[in-house]
């Protein structure tokens, strides 16, 4: 389909549940996979990303079989079969920074890793260094800074790193190295980064310990599967709060959703702002927080964003911008480095979208200035990138909006503009 024609959507109303966090899918697919026997994950995300991982697991010799909504995997016990042919990361930043920390260790084991023209494109450096210090061999384009990536497994050593920029990806990676290396891995974060990795390392008895923003881990010995419940995806949950928070007469439910804090930074910001929110945590599942949040519509006032929240709303900023067009008055997010080096360049993507639907936007480096008051109908562009197409059908849903390869919503979200569209006409 060239364009999805959304038509102005009166109040949202109901109750949803979200496909399961990405995150917690790839890093649950992953641990399965390395350990020994069968193990389920109940509820996952079956979408473009998350089934680039079955299918690369699959080709390192991991069984992953789907079982209705959810997926048994049958793990390796710590030692990956090597690959007959190139791994298709597709559009999985996650999946490929994650894997590169998991193949290092894996002595003598050859892979190449590519994806497509965006993942191609975003920087790897940021992982290969680090596990170039713990021993790993790896090369690709630009001395390993894009891939194509090629990965012989060495002997690794642990390592002792700050990391330069927040990001759970790269500490992931590390982390995952460090389950095969020689002596301690430690990982300083400057500031808070999502904790998927660690909780499931709980949950599955691997080496981990934490003190303030230090975790560690250590070589690990052959460990058993166990079962795991994906809560929903916050992520996918924010374009529904905001939507029904910018659509006057809506409320709206999520339920069963993530609420991991190292996540809902956009809860505090949307709070600021004065959104009538409401939330609660009912339940663990695998050492997550999960429960429901309500939204109702509310009038938003523009705020300036701390930057010390971006790590913990990262994937959110594009559905902020959405909000920020309806509030009144103006919005200032700052720290927005990192969203230039996502799917797409989210600052001028979301620069652009705004512009498109008559929104006076100001960019510099890492910032976006954004004066609300509300948006007209027009036509948005994704740019190659699932939560830019979502962002802008939402930012655009009061007044009627054309959003152009609606088929990239499917990496993150299969089934997003039909949930959408059920909200609208439940009113
Ligand atoms: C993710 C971490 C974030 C996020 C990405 C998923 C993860 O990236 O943007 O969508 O699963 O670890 P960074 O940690 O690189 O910022």
């Amino acid at each position: 389909m060239d364009a999805f024609r959304l038509a102005p959507c009166g109040p949202l109303r109901g109750r949803l549940r979200v496909p399961g966090d990405k995150s917690v899918t790839h890093r649950g697919l992953m641990l399965l996979a390395l350990a020994e026997g069968e193990g389920r994950l109940f509820y996952p995300l079956k979408a473009g990303d998350t089934l680039s991982t079955a299918r690369v697991l699959q080709a390192l010799g991991a069984e992953v079989r789907e079982e209705g909504p959810h997926f048994l995997v049958r793990g390796r016990g710590l030692r990956f079969q090597e690959p007959e042919d190139v791994l298709d990361c597709g559009n999985a930043g996650t999946l490929m920074r994650l894997l590169l920390g998991l193949l290092a260790g894996q002595e003598g084991l050859f892979a190449v890793l590519t994806g497509d023209a965006s993942l191609r494109r975003r920087p790897m450096g940021r992982v290969v260094v680090p596990l170039r210090a713990m021993g790993a061999r790896v090369d690709g384009r630009e001395e390993g800074e894009r891939a194509p990536l090629a990965v012989r497994g060495a002997p690794l050593r642990g390592l002792r790193y700050t990391l330069p920029v927040p990001s759970a990806q790269v500490k992931s990676a590390l982390l995952l190295a460090g389950l095969f290396a020689e002596g301690v891995t430690e990982v300083e974060e400057p500031t808070p980064t999502r904790d998927h990795t660690e909780r499931l390392f709980r949950h599955f008895g691997l080496p981990l310990e934490v003190e303030g923003r230090k975790v560690r881990t250590w070589r690990t010995g052959p460990f058993p599967a166990k079962d795991l419940v994906v809560p929903g995806d916050f992520s996918s949950a924010a374009f529904f709060l905001v939507a029904a928070l910018v659509t006057p007469g809506s409320e709206v439910v999520v339920e069963g959703v993530g609420l991991n804090p190292t996540r809902t930074g956009l809860l505090t910001v949307l709070k600021a702002m004065g959104a009538d929110l409401e939330w609660r945590v009912l339940e663990g599942e695998a050492g997550e927080p999960v429960g429901w949040v309500r939204a109702r519509h509310s009038p938003l006032k523009g705020v300036a964003v701390d930057p010390g929240l971006i790590p913990l709303m990262v994937d959110e900023v594009p559905v902020l911008a959405a909000a920020a067009a309806w509030a009144e008055g103006e919005t200032y997010i700052p720290g927005l480095s990192e969203l230039r080096v996502k799917e797409s360049d989210r600052v001028r993507a979301i620069a652009e979208n705004l512009r498109a639907l008559g929104v006076e936007v100001e960019e510099g480096p890492d910032w976006l200035r954004i004066r609300g008051g509300g948006v007209r109908p027009g036509r948005v562009r994704p740019f190659h990138d699932h939560r830019i197409a979502m962002a802008f059908a939402v930012a655009g849903l009061p007044v009627g909006v054309e959003v152009e390869e609606p088929h990239w919503a499917e990496i993150s979200y299969p089934g997003f503009f039909q949930d959408l569209l059920r909200l609208c006409a439940a009113s």
